[in-house]
């Protein structure tokens, strides 16, 4: 999902005018612009430390230390790789390493510029059908570098 500058700024500034006059205003302006565009944008950081009177270290402090505020705008599609034994028997670290190269991402990148995020798990409980694979809560097994990257695009329909 990409936000607009314009879409950051307008949600950042509906915030600020429903929250940011009340007693302890940063918490919930934060929630407001989550909720809005699903992370807090860091070009938005100046203007809410302008509007509460607060440093933008101290907007960022809050930021990073409750888990739930998020930094960047959340993947499309989340693509979630065992990495238990049967998986990795199967060939699993290979599939993940080929995958990672097809997509771009470097070995400490997990979201790839089209908004694929990788995660890894470990076991699904469905060892029998390794390597496998869950697509936005959705298991895939058997897969091979070809079906795994085609469920991950978005491209193909495979059945689970
Ligand atoms: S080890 Fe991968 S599903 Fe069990």
């Amino acid at each position: 999902m990409t936000v607009s500058h314009s879409e950051r700024q307008q949600a950042t500034t509906r915030a600020l005018a429903e929250h940011g006059a009340a007693p302890g205003a940063l918490l919930p302006v934060l929630h407001a612009i989550q909720d809005a565009l699903g992370y807090i944008p860091d070009d938005a950081l100046d203007s809410i430390a302008a509007h509460l009177n607060l440093s933008r270290a101290d907007v960022h402090g809050v930021i990073s230390f409750y888990h739930d505020f998020k930094h960047a705008p959340p993947a499309r599609r989340v693509l979630r790789l065992c990495r238990a034994e049967a998986c990795q028997s199967m060939g699993g670290a290979a599939l993940e390493a080929a995958l990672r190269q097809r997509l771009g991402l470097g070995p400490d990148e997990n979201v790839s510029g089209d908004g694929i995020a990788l995660e890894a798990a470990y076991c699904f409980g469905a060892c029998a059908c390794a390597p496998n694979a869950m697509l936005d809560g959705e298991l895939h097994g058997r897969l091979d570098l070809e079906t795994l990257e085609a469920l991950a695009r978005g491209v193909a329909e495979v059945e689970p």
